[in-house]
């Protein structure tokens, strides 16, 4: 076990650090589970905390501009890092270095080299670190999962996003929008999925003749995975029509047959010539009737159990950063034009 345990039989303390659009989400989170309470809320536009706050009907609840005064100020057991992935580092960095454990929205950070400094501050504070990856637990995901865990060794992966997607200004301002935003997601449900890690990594991103956004919307990458798989990711931003799901449109073939995922509704799957594949099935919503964003009541759940019990939740600090090593491997290929290897060394 890397990380401390809390002790204690009361609930764990946490702060949500940003109040934009997921940060409000995350609050009603903190306030649903039974072993959490939210003892404030930290946003550098410190009026956009309070009236996070008001509306929640918190009106006594601490708000500030500053996170460490309200680090030293509520002694938090964990802060929730809803902030732009621009201030991930220094957000989650000061939280660990006095003590405190996270739990970030992704992408982890920006870049590698920032990881790895997050990475360190958790090995050396000993507190829990995680990135939720909140498709993860979606119950078609987890169906999927379980039904190409029987297909054998894997041979081959493919995902496709297509989305014609409006509106956000932030991804009109980056270089290369799919893959600095999106792309991790599906980079990291291949993960989940397979259970194989990156090993190399070949990508183009490029701007089809149609597009509206100025950057390069759209992507076709490579990746040999641990076993000799190979995930073969394709996506736009500006789709026109045939639009995917959110979670992507996807086929896994191994020895035993071939799985296939719309990335929403039930997994199919075919067996290869004399064998027999099991066609697993998703669980019930453990949070029926939810309207709550979807899958973080659950990474709420492993995170909190992570700090009572030492059971590592499966955005883990060392485990997530393979996820966003394939991003940052992506980004690299396309600058260099040459397949890179993809390393997630600490
Ligand atoms: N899992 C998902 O499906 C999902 C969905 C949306 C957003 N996200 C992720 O959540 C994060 C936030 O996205 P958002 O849409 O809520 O952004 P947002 O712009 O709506 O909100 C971010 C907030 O963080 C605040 N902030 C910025 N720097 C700060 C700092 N150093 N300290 C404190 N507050 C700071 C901003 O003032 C803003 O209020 C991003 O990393 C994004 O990728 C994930």
């Amino acid at each position: 076990m890397t990380f401390d345990l809390v002790e204690g039989d009361r609930p764990l303390r946490g702060v949500v650090v940003g109040a934009g659009f997921i940060g409000g989400q995350w609050a009603p989170e903190l306030l649903a589970h039974p072993q959490t309470e939210l003892v404030g809320w930290v946003d550098v536009a410190e009026e956009r905390a309070r009236a996070s706050a008001d509306a929640l009907g918190l009106e006594d609840l601490p708000v500030s501009s500053s996170l460490t005064a309200v680090l030293d100020g509520e002694e938090p057991d964990f802060v929730v890092n809803c902030t732009v992935p621009e201030a991930h580092r220094e957000v989650t960095v000061t939280a660990l270095d006095r003590g405190v454990s996270v739990l970030s929205e992704k992408p982890m950070s920006i870049t590698m080299d920032e990881a790895r400094v997050m990475v360190r501050a958790a090995d050396r504070s000993r507190r829990l670190f995680a990135v939720n990856q909140n498709r993860r637990f979606l119950p078609n995901l987890v169906a999927f999962r379980r039904t190409v865990a029987e297909l054998g060794p894997l041979g081959v992966m493919t995902s496709e996003f297509f989305m014609p997607y409006k509106g956000v200004a932030f991804l009109s301002s980056l270089e290369h929008p799919l893959l600095q935003d999106m792309a991790i997601h599906l980079f990291d449900a291949a993960r989940a999925v397979s259970g194989a890690d990156p090993v190399s990594a070949y990508c183009e991103s490029f701007r089809p003749p149609w597009t509206w956004y100025p950057g390069a919307c759209s992507a076709t990458a490579i990746f040999e995975m641990t076993g000799g798989l190979r995930y073969t990711f394709t996506g736009s931003w500006s789709a026109p029509g045939h639009a995917t799901s959110w979670t992507g449109s996807w086929r896994v073939a191994g020895s035993y047959g071939t799985a296939r995922w719309d990335g929403d509704g039930r997994p199919t799957v075919e067996a290869a010539k004399g064998h027999k594949v099991r066609r697993h099935r998703p669980e019930p919503d453990r949070y029926p009737g939810r309207t709550r964003f979807s899958g973080l009541a659950e990474g709420l759940e492993e995170f909190v159990t992570g700090l009572r019990t030492g059971r590592a939740p499966q955005g883990e600090c060392h485990d997530n950063i393979r996820s966003l090593a394939m991003v940052t491997a992506a980004l690299e290929s396309v600058r260099t034009g040459a397949r890179v290897a993809v390393a997630f060394d600490v």
